[in-house]
């Protein structure tokens, strides 16, 4: 386990990389965290909770525990003060800030005529504002730092399609995918790319405890996906094997998107 941790490693893809992961605690943002310190990132876990949805575990505990480079800051990420603590924190300790995956986020499902304005700006100040500050952020320093970057923008099936019982859901995601292409004409210049994943149903908390997903839609690949499925895709975003890859909307929906 140690050597998988190895950040000396010459093989690592992210080596000598710093990456701030909002929702980095639980599910997806759990395994990106965990991939991304394995191929030798230093990981900033930027979630309102420290432990796990699923298990009650520390993903930073986790990493540490096996040599990998990782800490925790206790962030909302509708506050935007919040969000800057979160990245003066990276700064503090890792120096630089090269890959920011604004992940966090939640889901409603509820017929639009009963969908309350409490919840719409609930679920819109998650998805919508929290990755909109999350990619201000990373710009301002990225740009600063001269030295370009990788944001990754968490965004869903739903950013594309439209599903009954998830308006507000199919709102903010659309919000996030299209924020991506706008953000990746304007930062492609400083070096930056901006790119989102947009996964089908994937089994975590949100999934199963949340709403029950599990099962329910028609997957040509004929199952739902896993967190370490999307955490791959990230991998791919974050690193070097993605250095012409800007604007894109990166699918792991096993193939629902393609019917
Ligand atoms: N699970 C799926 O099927 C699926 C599919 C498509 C897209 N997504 C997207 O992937 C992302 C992660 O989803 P997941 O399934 O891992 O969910 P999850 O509920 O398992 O984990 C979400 C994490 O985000 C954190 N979070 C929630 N509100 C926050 C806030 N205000 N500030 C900071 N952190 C906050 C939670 O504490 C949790 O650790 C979300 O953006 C979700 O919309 C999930």
């Amino acid at each position: 386990m140690k050597e998988f941790y190895d950040r000396s490693s010459q093989n690592k893809k992210l080596k000598d990389k710093t990456a701030i992961i909002t929702g980095g605690s639980s599910g997806i943002g759990r395994s990106i965290s965990k991939l991304f310190a394995s191929e030798g990132a230093s990981v900033l876990v930027a979630d309102i909770r420290e432990k796990a949805r699923e298990d009650n575990i520390s993903v930073v505990d986790e990493i540490t525990g096996s040599g990998g480079s990782a800490r925790y800051v206790q962030t909302d990420v509708t506050s935007l003060s919040d969000l800057e603590d979160a990245f003066q924190e990276a700064l503090n300790y890792y120096k630089k800030i090269d890959i920011v995956v604004n992940n966090a986020g939640v889901l409603l499902m509820k017929p639009i005529t009963e969908v309350t304005e409490e919840e719409y700006n609930w679920l819109m100040d998650i998805n919508v504002k929290g990755v909109y500050f999350g990619v201000k952020l990373a710009a301002k320093y990225m740009i600063k730092q001269k030295t370009g970057g990788s944001i990754i923008n968490m965004s869903s099936v739903a950013g594309l399609l439209g599903f009954s019982g998830a308006t507000t859901y199919c709102t903010s995601k659309g919000a996030v995918t299209n924020l991506t292409r706008a953000a990746a004409v304007e930062l492609g210049p400083h070096g930056i790319r901006v790119n989102c994943i947009n996964p089908g149903v994937i089994k975590t908390a949100m999934t199963t405890k949340d709403v029950n997903m599990v099962g329910k839609l028609e997957v040509p690949i004929g199952r739902d996906g896993n967190t370490n499925e999307v955490a791959s895709a990230a991998l791919f975003l974050a690193s070097d094997q993605s250095s012409y890859v800007n604007g894109h909307t990166l699918l792991v929906d096993g193939g629902y998107a393609a019917q």
